[in-house]
């Protein structure tokens, strides 16, 4: 059964407006009003001097198979299908805030929309994952990708646009996509690899045709997110680079920060308000992050907060907060499948070393996976909510 509560704010919302799958595209372009923001948790961890209660909350991949209500809307849906209905996207997108307490919704999508819009025919297989059937095999290839369509990404500034009117103000949209890296890794591989061979046959054999290839994906992942934001109403941007640690700091700074620096820049041009969280995974060390660091110096920085993994040193949390950029972090996902005791602890360990800034977010190091538990999740966040207080109560008192 779909969960009734949700639907009841979805279709709330869209008798107020009175959307129709007909009309949907029309008001969104002519209506860009959007509810007043009551919930600025996280909007305020990007402010240096905001008042704030507790941080705020919420998880990556948050939407997904470990819900129950998540498993019955997909029963009989093909992945990319549910994308591409804003009304289904939408309803997702939801769904784990009818069930938690969280601040944020990140919207139903995925990193490879994009590549499918540029080209790359994807499936999402049940039990492998994405599979691309037409993947970069030769150098000739890359010829074969293109520009999107500006029509195929339509449905994603559709899906944020209801979502933005349902949340009422009450929680902040974040939009998303893949890094250059990432969905470059994807599409020379065609699915979710151990090794990542063939990416570094191309990056390291094909260096110039490999730089083109993500250059590109950089140009056309900022219009999409610039776009999410002008033609969505998303809030905040969060860049997924997952497979950022297959590779080593000299050569992510080398080879991969260059492409990255033309997305960051082409979005921020438009959007310099719009906060922007970097996710490179495995590649939170030193030399990585003040490369980063290096890009916040200009009068627009170029990123405004990272998401850090469990394993982030102490050194590098001080470079982060001393440069006034926001922490976005960082518990082991693992720890979600021990016990209370556990939880507690680990929760009250991440936030007496992160939230010493108000520049804070607390999520997880990674996403959530079918095997979580839903009250384990519920568990987290209730411990992370209360802990948070109590810091904040603590600050206040000494
Ligand atoms: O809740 C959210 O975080 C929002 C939506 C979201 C999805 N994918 C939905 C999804 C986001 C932000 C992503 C990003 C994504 N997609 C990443 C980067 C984040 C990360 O996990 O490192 C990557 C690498 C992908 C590619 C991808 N998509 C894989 C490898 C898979 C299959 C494995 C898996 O995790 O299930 C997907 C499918 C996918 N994307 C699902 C969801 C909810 C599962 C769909 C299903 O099985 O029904």
């Amino acid at each position: 059964m779909d969960n009734p509560e949700t639907l009841k704010i979805l279709k709330e919302t869209i008798d107020k407006l009175k959307i129709t799958k007909e009309n949907l595209r029309e008001i969104r372009k002519t209506n860009q009003t959007f509810p007043r923001q009551t919930n600025t948790r996280l909007l305020d961890a990007f402010q240096s001097f905001a008042q704030f209660d507790r941080a705020p909350i919420w998880m990556m991949r948050q939407a997904g198979r470990y819900l129950p209500e998540f498993k019955e809307i997909m029963k009989n849906r093909d992945f990319f299908d549910a994308c591409q209905d804003p009304f289904i996207a939408a309803e997702i997108t939801l769904q784990p805030l009818k069930q938690f307490e969280i601040d944020a919704a990140i919207i139903f999508s995925d990193i490879l929309t994009l590549p499918k819009a540029m080209g790359m025919e994807i499936v999402m297989d049940k039990e492998k994952g994405p599979i691309i059937k037409n993947k970069l095999e030769t150098v000739d290839d890359i010829n074969r990708i293109k520009s999107p369509d500006p029509e195929s990404l339509e449905h994603v500034y559709d899906a944020l646009y209801l979502t933005r009117q349902a949340l009422q103000g009450k929680q902040t949209l974040i939009g998303f996509c893949g890094a250059p890296f990432t969905v470059f890794s994807y599409m020379v591989e065609g699915e979710t690899s151990k090794m990542f061979l063939k990416t570094k046959k191309w990056l390291y054999q094909y260096t110039q045709e490999t730089r083109k290839v993500m250059d590109l994906i950089a140009r056309e992942s900022a219009q999409y997110l610039i776009n999410q934001v002008k033609e969505g109403g998303a809030q905040v941007i969060q860049i997924f680079d997952s497979f950022a640690g297959q590779i080593p700091p000299i050569d992510y700074i080398e080879f991969v920060i260059p492409s990255l620096r033309i997305l960051l820049e082409g979005f921020k041009q438009e959007c310099p308000n719009t906060p922007l969280i970097m996710f490179a995974k495995d590649q939170n060390g030193v030399e990585v992050i003040l490369a980063f660091l290096k890009m916040c110096l200009g009068e627009t920085p170029l990123i405004d907060g990272f998401q850090l993994d469990s394993n982030v040193s102490d050194d590098v949390l001080i470079k982060i907060i001393e440069s006034d950029r926001t922490i976005q972090g960082n518990l082991e996902p693992g720890v979600l499948y021990g016990t209370q005791q556990i939880i507690k602890k680990r929760v009250s360990q991440m936030i007496e070393k992160l939230q010493t800034t108000r520049r804070y977010i607390m999520n997880l190091s990674h996403g959530l996976t079918p095997d979580h538990e839903v009250e384990k999740v519920r568990q987290f966040i209730q411990e992370s909510i209360r802990q948070s207080k109590l810091y904040k109560v603590r600050e206040i008192l000494e």
